[in-house]
């Protein structure tokens, strides 16, 4: 089922979400099939639980072989992460644009870890662990921001590189809206 995502100003938005404690039921099943089917909808890189009112520490990210929002990024495969856990490799950053499903319609120039490792668990509560660097770092940071209640616009540190698509990137650029 295609959930609305909350937008910011929802106070659901800045909680710092719960752990998952069970795996493989059919209740989160279904919260993962609902954040897929409404990520999907959306043309999103990612979505957090929280996004669609869940407080639980949930996040589903991946472009695919092609997402149109993200022409230009090389392909994250669809991931799973529960209860994740970050840790950064190096003290590398690295700044780029990002947008988000609830900041329609803005982008902002956000610094990240260049490089890190993440582990979690998926859906059935088989660990997941990765060292990634670049877009899918960025991406794996930006949606466990959500888990504790942090947007990209409170990360931004030169708010004259936050505004709205059309008016940085010009009418009729990609990237395309939200
Ligand atoms: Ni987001």
């Amino acid at each position: 089922m295609i959930y609305p995502v909350l937008r910011m100003g929802d106070a659901r938005l800045l909680r710092i979400s719960r752990p998952v404690e069970r795996f493989d039921t059919p209740e989160l099943h279904q919260l993962l099939a609902d954040m897929r089917d409404t990520m999907a909808h959306l043309d999103g890189a990612g979505l957090a639980a929280p996004q669609i009112g869940v407080d639980l520490r949930v996040v589903l990210f991946g472009t695919g072989a092609f997402n149109p929002r993200y022409p230009d990024a090389a392909p994250v495969p669809e991931t799973v992460l529960i209860n994740p856990t970050l840790e950064p490799l190096g003290d590398e950053e690295a700044e780029d644009w990002e947008g988000c499903l609830s900041v329609p319609g803005l982008r902002g120039m956000v610094p990240r870890w260049q490089r890190l490792r993440y582990s979690g668990f998926d859906q059935y509560g088989t660990c997941v662990e990765r060292v990634v660097d670049g877009f899918h770092a960025r991406v794996v940071q930006h949606e466990c921001d959500h888990l504790d209640g942090i947007l990209y616009p409170m990360r931004v540190r030169d708010l004259s590189r936050f505004g709205f698509v059309e008016e940085l990137f010009g009418p009729g650029t990609p990237p395309p809206d939200d």
